[in-house]
């Protein structure tokens, strides 16, 4: 039997999913792995088949494979085998897998999100920004992080001096590219990457991206790194809950992570910013439901620098102090 049959047996396999009928669809990405054993997606489909009628040890077997048969995993088994508990917990989506997620989204995001799941988050993390625009300079630097196709650059290009933009996945940035909203774009790992330069930005803005990183620590600190003094960070997260502190952050069922309030708060004081503002409100649907958004505006507090002379060693000393 040849590769074409096997693939055309895999694509059997999902319309029996559409149809609800599961054993056949079983039977059908069975049929394709014994053509192709060595085809990673194969195994990927038929765990997702296990796991959607119940049988998951099957669907961890099937994961474990694909998983095994891959070199980066694209894929997102690892992220599944997470989510079903059988991996340690992920502190970050890898990121092969979302780039290759995004990569394959492109081309419909927009439509599928603002039309079929009623994205707002752009919107509402502008609506926050601009309720404290006295506070910001004239023309801002602005950088935004995750930017996708755009659609929160197209409300920050209005205030912004300058935009930039960042995002791992080529294609989403080839769709904000088309906009030509922004002064720059890159394409990059906001946790790898955003710390290379001096600070050059007044306001850094992250929309419905820092839920593919559950400990925010690290990309606080870098953020820090990037905004002048006093300068600011509004972004937005999925809510676990409105502060318990039992957990920091949770892997859930649509393969994104939810934050925890006092966390976030945390990492964003270690990181030298002060919160100004919080909102809780609906960011989007999934399978119906609104999904709760925290939105967070923060100013990263002034550092002064000064020189004190020391009289005991007769050298000067550089202290330095925050300032409020
Ligand atoms: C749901 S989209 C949101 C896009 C845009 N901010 C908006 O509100 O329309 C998430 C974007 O974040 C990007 N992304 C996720 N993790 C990232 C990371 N670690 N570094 C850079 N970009 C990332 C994805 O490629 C994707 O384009």
């Amino acid at each position: 039997m040849s590769r074409h049959s096997a693939f055309m047996r895999l694509d059997f396999a999902l319309s029996f999913v559409d149809e609800g009928d599961f054993a056949a669809a079983i039977e059908a990405a069975e049929a394709a792995i014994e053509v192709l054993p060595q085809e990673a997606q194969f195994h990927f489909v038929l765990g997702e088949i296990f796991e959607k009628t119940g049988q998951v040890d099957k669907a961890i077997a099937s994961f474990r494979r694909a998983l095994e048969l891959q070199d980066e995993d694209t894929l997102g088994a690892g992220v599944r085998l997470a989510v079903l508990g059988d991996a340690s917990p992920l502190s970050r989506l890898p990121r092969s897998y979302v780039e290759a997620l995004f990569d394959d989204y492109a081309p419909r995001f927009e439509k599928t999100l603002v039309q079929h799941l009623s994205y707002c988050a752009p919107e509402k993390v502008f609506d926050l920004l601009f309720s404290h625009a006295s506070r910001l300079p004239k023309n801002p630097a602005v950088l935004d992080l995750g930017c996708g196709t755009g659609l929160a650059g197209e409300y920050m290009r209005a205030l912004a001096g300058r935009l930039e933009g960042i995002d791992l996945s080529k294609k989403m940035l080839k769709q904000a590219a088309k906009k030509r909203i922004y002064d720059e774009l890159t394409q990059g790992d906001i946790e790898a990457e955003v710390s290379e330069d001096a600070p050059r930005f007044d306001v850094v803005i992250a929309c419905d991206v820092l839920n593919y990183l559950g400990d925010l620590s690290l990309l606080c600190q870098r953020v820090a790194t990037r905004l002048r003094p006093g300068g600011f960070f509004a972004f937005c997260v999925e809510s676990m809950d409105r502060g318990h502190g039992q957990v920091s952050f949770e892997l859930h069922e649509g393969q994104r992570f939810m934050h925890e309030r006092t966390s976030i708060r945390a990492w964003l004081l270690a990181a030298g910013f002060e919160v100004m503002e919080e909102r809780f409100t609906p960011i989007r649907t999934e399978k119906g439901y609104p999904v709760e958004g925290h939105l967070v505006f923060a100013r990263l507090r002034k550092f002064e620098v000064t020189k004190k002379n020391n009289p005991d060693q007769d050298t000067a000393q550089t202290a330095v102090t925050l300032k409020h």
